[in-house]
């Protein structure tokens, strides 16, 4: 990755030891990464790379955050309604950034956006993710690509 890329990244000590999500939060500090480089390459194509990350961005927090609930779920997991609400206030945080950057067109925001969901993902994961380790495991955890999990789609379509 770009090496003036200030942003923290997936390193392993920050593996849930559940695939599919630890999977899920690589995607995220990938996509971080990439619309900070994005934001910071003024080119013709920016503002259409931002219009797509912003997009997948908005997919990937619904999708991963429903597949960590719908674990929760299923688990009986006894500090589901604390964990919600800490993905509720960053899907805020995500949805105020993005409005005032469509707001003002702003590319800064864009930056910060990058920074905001990297450094989110970083703390959350070691501080509240890492308290369902153990608890969320393979087998309790749905582990279709995250696109399906975005849409909402039934088990059954996913096979
Ligand atoms: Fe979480």
């Amino acid at each position: 990755m770009n090496q003036t890329n200030p942003l923290p990244e997936w390193t392993d000590d920050l593996s849930v030891n559940v695939d599919t999500i630890d999977e899920d939060h690589q995607a995220f500090f990938r996509l971080a990464a990439l619309m900070y480089e994005v934001a910071s390459t003024p080119n013709n194509e920016q503002f259409a790379l931002i219009e797509t990350a912003i997009n997948i961005l908005e997919e990937y927090v619904e999708g991963h955050f429903l597949r960590e609930q719908m674990a929760m779920a299923t688990a009986d997991y006894a500090y589901m309604a604390e964990h919600i609400a800490a993905h509720d206030a960053f899907a805020d945080r995500v949805n105020r950034v993005i409005q005032t950057y469509r707001e003002t067109g702003d590319i800064e925001h864009i930056r910060a956006l990058s920074a905001l969901v990297a450094e989110w993902l970083n703390s959350h994961i070691r501080v509240v993710d890492a308290q369902y380790k153990g608890i969320l495991t393979n087998a309790n955890v749905d582990d279709r690509p995250l696109v399906y999990m975005a849409a909402g789609l039934d088990t059954e379509f996913a096979s």
